[in-house]
């Protein structure tokens, strides 16, 4: 097969999107949005991916720095779709094959579609072939006037169309696949005498048809797929859409989701067998869960690796934290960054830990604060504990070793170690190391003063 380069133009504000973000931008599924073509042009076997970037260009340049099939061409003044293209003449110069043109706000297109229109373009010999779809209401849209063989000769934008034009429901998705030697003569020469003054890419139809070259049309049945995002409803309904093919491949593979429309699962998550998602679940960044675990309703999960068999009940908030196998967690429990859970931890609702190792089968089951502490296994973790780890202007580490029992209502004044196998009397402000083996117990003794209340009133 031909050699294949790829074009998205995404040099536009997105005027329509009322943002101080340009809409290319936006995220969709845990990327921004022309993340989805760029990866699926990458798919369909595009070598070099060249965008068209204009408005906030140096946002799109900074996200896509570390990858290095990516090229940028710059188009100060978007003068029209042509002359975006026209900008990539140099960063592609002495390339020959396909060239497939993809725009950043059409999100939804997949890579087995584009992979069967480049073969098409490719056997047909095509100098340009325009993907279509017939739509109900193809208003905004440029018609698809073919000849009597049903070869395109025109493209006409609804500003420009006649009204028996306007009739016409084959409409250009924007999606093209074109020979590069025909592409950037035919975009070099282009003229701007329409109704919007701008240089029009659909005006190369027009070029190839009078060098008697080939143009072909590629109708898709689902117009779903080329739905161009301009605003924030479309943005929310091609969310919507991406949401359930990515959770629909999640129940294809073993997950169970109970309601896959109202569940929130990123771009790039995994999700073991058996393990059952509640409906309202968000799971977004570098997340691994494993097999048999239970996620139920309300859960925020960022950048976690979770084990298997384990529960993380509702509302419980967590991220770069690593859980082992057979934890709970929750109900409304916090994890924050550097949190690292053995096998068999219980942190029970209202925990909030942060920068903690804690060992096989320790718990904290309420209430709680563990922030910078290094805890073993075995430990108990009574109601109301506090590490007191920032000093106001440090922050410091509550070592706590195997076998240790904490009672309730107990603070941890760091930098304090707590030897194995010792108990922390409920109630007890820890200020100095306890040793192996040892009860620590720091309260003021109890005095009943009889009669006290009656005598007051
Ligand atoms: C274009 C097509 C229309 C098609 C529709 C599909 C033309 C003349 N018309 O119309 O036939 O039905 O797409 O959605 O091509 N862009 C630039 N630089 C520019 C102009 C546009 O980078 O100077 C980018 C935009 O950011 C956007 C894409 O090109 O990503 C499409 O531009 P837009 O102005 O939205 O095209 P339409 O008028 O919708
Ligand atoms: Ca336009």
């Amino acid at each position: 097969m031909a050699k294949v380069a790829a074009i998205v133009l995404a040099a536009g504000k997105g005027t329509r999107m009322k943002s101080e973000l340009v809409k290319v931008m936006h995220p969709l599924s845990g990327m921004p949005m022309i993340s989805w073509p760029v990866n699926v042009a990458r798919e369909a076997g595009a070598a070099v991916i060249t965008l068209v970037v204009g408005h906030q260009s140096e946002k799109v340049r900074e996200f896509f720095a570390d990858q290095g099939d990516i090229v940028f061409a710059s188009q100060e003044e978007q003068l029209g779709t042509g002359h975006a293209v026209a900008c990539c003449s140099e960063a592609l110069s002495g390339f020959t094959g396909t060239i497939l043109i993809l725009c950043g706000d059409v999100p939804l297109i997949t890579p087995e579609t584009l992979q069967t229109f480049l073969d098409y373009h490719q056997r047909q010999l095509a100098a340009v072939t325009v993907l279509t779809t017939c739509m109900d209401n193809p208003y905004g849209y440029g018609r698809v006037i073919k000849d009597a063989a049903g070869h395109v000769t025109e493209i006409v934008e609804e500003k420009d169309a006649s009204a028996e034009q306007r009739q016409i429901n084959e409409i250009n998705s924007g999606i093209y696949c074109v020979d590069a030697g025909f592409l950037f003569t035919a975009v070099a020469d282009l003229k701007n005498d329409n109704a919007q003054k701008e240089y029009y890419l659909t005006d190369i139809i027009k070029t190839a048809v009078a060098e008697r070259r080939t143009c072909c049309a590629f109708p898709i049945a689902d117009p779903m797929e080329v739905m161009g995002v301009n605003d924030r409803v479309q943005l929310a309904e091609a969310g919507r859409i991406i949401r359930v093919r990515i959770n629909k491949a999640l129940m294809v593979a073993g997950t169970t989701i109970i309601d896959p429309e109202a569940t929130y699962i990123d771009h790039g998550v995994v999700v073991g067998r058996d393990t059952t998602i509640y409906p309202n679940v968000c799971i977004s960044g570098d997340t691994v869960i494993g097999d048999n675990c239970v996620i139920e309703s309300s859960a925020v999960i960022k950048g976690c690796k979770v084990g298997d068999c384990v529960t993380i009940k509702a509302g419980s908030v967590m991220e770069d934290s690593v859980i082992g196998n057979t934890v709970a967690i929750g109900p409304m429990a916090h994890l924050r960054s550097g949190t690292e859970l053995g096998d068999e931890v219980k942190i029970g609702n209202f925990v909030e830990t942060k920068k903690i190792v804690m060992g096989a089968g320790s718990k904290a089951s309420h209430l709680t604060y563990l922030g910078d502490a290094t805890i073993g296994s075995h430990v108990n973790i009574g109601c109301g504990t506090i590490t007191c780890n920032y000093d106001g202007v440090k922050k410091h580490r509550t070592v706590i070793e195997d076998d240790v029992f904490v009672g309730s209502d107990v603070q941890f004044v760091a930098p304090v170690t707590i030897g194995r196998n010792s108990l922390v009397a409920a109630g007890t402000t820890v200020t100095a190391d306890v040793p192996p083996d040892s009860l620590a117990i720091a309260r003021a003794p109890q005095v009943n003063k009889e009669g006290w209340t009656l005598r007051k009133k």
